[in-house]
């Protein structure tokens, strides 16, 4: 037969791919442990700044992470580290989607708060290595990707599950060209895999007195790894009797997101990886753009937080990455904040960027000079975080 040998070689490519993802199960049945970072000290926070407009508007975050917590810093419970050759080129030189040294020296820090990176796609100048962030969630086993969408004048306000490790993602850099003429990819989806993220989305619902979760697939056409997804969500929701839920497929999702009479209705909604990735641009860009959104990426052991955007190089080549929009990453710092304790610091800074970016406004991003610069944007932050009025002034524009 013409093909046998094609065949063969991709018969023995999913052999391999097989095995990395039972062991991946097995990894996942021993990992039952959170990290509780109140025990640690110092908690290590590491920063890396990435591609483009990244490092920038890190800095900028890194200033507001570092006055919120003067406090626990100087007293050696918080250490902020910043770790270089998270970048492109790094990455090109090492042919590594994250350079090994840079990965021993995250794997060295609790909770990450990282810069956009990069992504290299066919017909780039760089070769086509696996995306950092992806490569990253992989590595530290990041399986929620958690993102909030609010928009209180319309009603919205919605969490994102993503889930992070699996779907179309897991082996998306392992496809196979089995001829010339043929392309397959791969899609996971496993029991442990959909549990977790599943269980984190109903505990949220739970824990905040949220009363609905909507399960998003494409369960009738995606039989196998969907199905299982939406199986188990129906298992899962066993365990939560006092939280509602009901499931969705992600083509009308998409539509009912933006039916003004449906989507206030949404409120936790968790979902398959590309789904995810997908509708979540969608939910940013209804609440004022994807510049405007952060994202939380949650294993057990490690997080790490970061902008939903890219690094927007045009702007660094047009001379502009001094006013780019640093509040995703500065919105990235109150969830890390919130996510390793600092509850109520992460509460000011989210009220801070409503009045700033919402409300008061006093200065406008444009991303170009009739606009003011992240550093003064910032600035506006950390005025307004230190305002002792800050609380009466956001509730009254509540
Ligand atoms: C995101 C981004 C990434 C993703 C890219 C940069 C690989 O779009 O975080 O949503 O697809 O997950
Ligand atoms: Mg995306």
């Amino acid at each position: 037969m013409v093909y046998e040998q094609a065949i063969n070689d991709a018969k023995e490519h999913f052999g391999k791919i097989l095995e990395k993802q039972l062991k991946r199960i097995e990894r996942m049945k021993a990992d039952q442990e959170w990290t509780d970072y109140s025990s640690l000290k110092p908690l290590i926070i590491g920063i890396c700044g990435g591609d483009g407009i990244g490092p920038y508007i890190s800095e900028h975050a890194k200033t507001v992470l570092e006055n919120m917590l003067k406090d626990e810093i100087a007293s050696g419970k918080v250490e902020i580290r910043v770790i270089d050759g998270l970048t492109i080129e790094n990455r090109v030189k090492e042919m590594k989607a994250i350079p090994d040294d840079v990965l021993a020296e995250i794997k060295k820090c609790h909770v990450i708060l990282k810069g956009p990176t990069t992504t290299p796609k066919k017909g780039d100048p760089w070769p086509n290595i696996e995306s950092a962030n992806v490569a990253m969630r992989k590595e530290l086993d990041l399986f929620a990707n958690v993102r909030p969408v609010k928009v209180p004048e319309l009603g919205i306000d919605w969490m994102f599950y993503r889930e992070n490790t699996e779907g179309s993602y897991a082996l998306g850099s392992e496809g196979v060209d089995v001829t010339d003429d043929l392309g397959i990819d791969f899609c996971v989806a496993t029991t442990q895999g959909s549990d977790r993220i599943i269980r984190l989305a109903f505990d949220y619902a739970k824990k905040n007195g949220i009363n609905k979760v909507s399960v998003v697939t494409k369960a009738n056409v995606v039989k196998t790894t969907d199905g299982k997804f939406l199986n188990i969500a129906a298992e899962v929701a066993k365990d939560y009797p006092e939280v509602e839920w009901d499931d969705w497929f992600i083509d009308i999702m998409t539509a009912k997101l933006i039916d003004p009479y449906r989507r206030s209705g949404f409120k936790v909604i968790v979902l398959p990886n590309l789904y995810g990735d997908i509708i979540t641009d969608e939910a940013a860009q209804i609440q004022g753009g994807v510049g405007t959104a952060g994202s939380a990426n949650v294993g057990k052991k490690y997080a790490m937080f970061e902008a939903i955007h890219g690094s927007a190089p045009r702007m660094v080549e047009e001379g502009r990455a001094q006013y780019a929009d640093p509040c995703s990453m500065i919105k990235a710092v109150a969830m890390l904040m919130n996510h390793v304790g600092y509850v109520e610091e992460a509460r000011k800074l989210e009220m801070a960027l409503d009045v700033c970016v919402q409300f008061e406004r006093k200065l406008k991003m444009t991303g170009r000079a009739d606009g003011a610069t992240g550093s003064q944007f910032a600035d506006y932050i950390l005025e307004t975080v230190n305002d002792p009025n800050l609380e009466s002034k956001w509730k009254n524009y509540q």
